[in-house]
């Protein structure tokens, strides 16, 4: 299956290399395409650059966001029209640099990502929460781990969301394992309880229920 990754900095270039080893297509876009070209040249035939991040979509089953937060909204403006029915996936942490290069989070307390990105999609949109909950190189090194695959967890408030995103964390190397609804996906963000948690399915559920 075909997925589009808009975004091929830190994070989306380890999601895509992982996708594509998974088996899965990939059209890629980023904001001048150097990088989205780097990363389809060293990922090879299974990945494509879009010419533009609506040509992204063409095709695809899903699209990860791989967005800084300040420039998600203006990239959802943009797709809008092409998301109705589509899985849309985002990993975008809500933080920002601070005039001292310090990270600090631009919502307020209580106000979980999931919620505000779900409010700039079009009502047709079947978003996840997902693939952010770590660093690009935890992730990376805990892909594919064995004996047991670490999990990812995942919050969505659409049920049917489930099998597809469960499809792309397994290509991922990782165990699907899902937090719960949108008003859930503060715990994945940097400073929540599962940010950077590398952990089984066992542990995993009992974290969730432990909140
Ligand atoms: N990096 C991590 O370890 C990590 C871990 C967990 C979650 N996250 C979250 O993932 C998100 C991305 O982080 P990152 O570290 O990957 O950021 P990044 O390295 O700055 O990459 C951002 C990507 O977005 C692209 N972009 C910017 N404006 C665009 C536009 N208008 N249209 C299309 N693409 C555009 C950039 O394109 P160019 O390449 O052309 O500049 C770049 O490829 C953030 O929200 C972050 O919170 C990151």
């Amino acid at each position: 299956m075909t997925t589009a990754i808009i975004g091929t900095g830190g994070l989306g270039s380890v999601i895509a290399r992982h996708l594509a080893s998974g088996g899965e297509t990939l059209r890629l876009s980023s904001a001048d395409k150097q990088s989205a070209r780097t990363l389809a040249a060293k990922i090879g035939r299974a990945a494509v650059v879009a010419v533009d991040n609506r040509d992204a979509l063409q095709g695809a089953d899903a699209v990860v966001l791989a967005l800084r937060f300040g420039v998600l909204k203006g990239v959802i403006e943009e797709i809008t029209d092409l998301l109705n029915d589509k899985l849309v996936v985002v990993p975008s942490n809500p933080v920002s640099l601070d005039a001292d290069g310090k990270v600090v989070r631009v919502l307020p307390a209580g106000q979980s990502s999931g919620e505000v990105v779900a409010e700039w999609l079009p009502a047709g949109a079947r978003l996840v929460m997902a693939f952010g909950m770590m660093s690009a190189p935890l992730f990376e090194s805990s892909s594919n781990r064995s004996p047991e695959l670490a999990v990812l967890f995942y919050a969505t408030d659409d049920d049917r969301a489930d099998e597809e995103v469960g499809r792309l964390i397994r290509k991922a190397g990782f165990e699907p394992v899902k937090v719960g609804g949108l008003n859930q996906s503060g715990r994945l963000e940097v400073g929540g309880d599962l940010h950077d948690r590398v952990v089984g399915p066992a542990e995993a559920r009992t974290l969730i229920g432990a909140a």
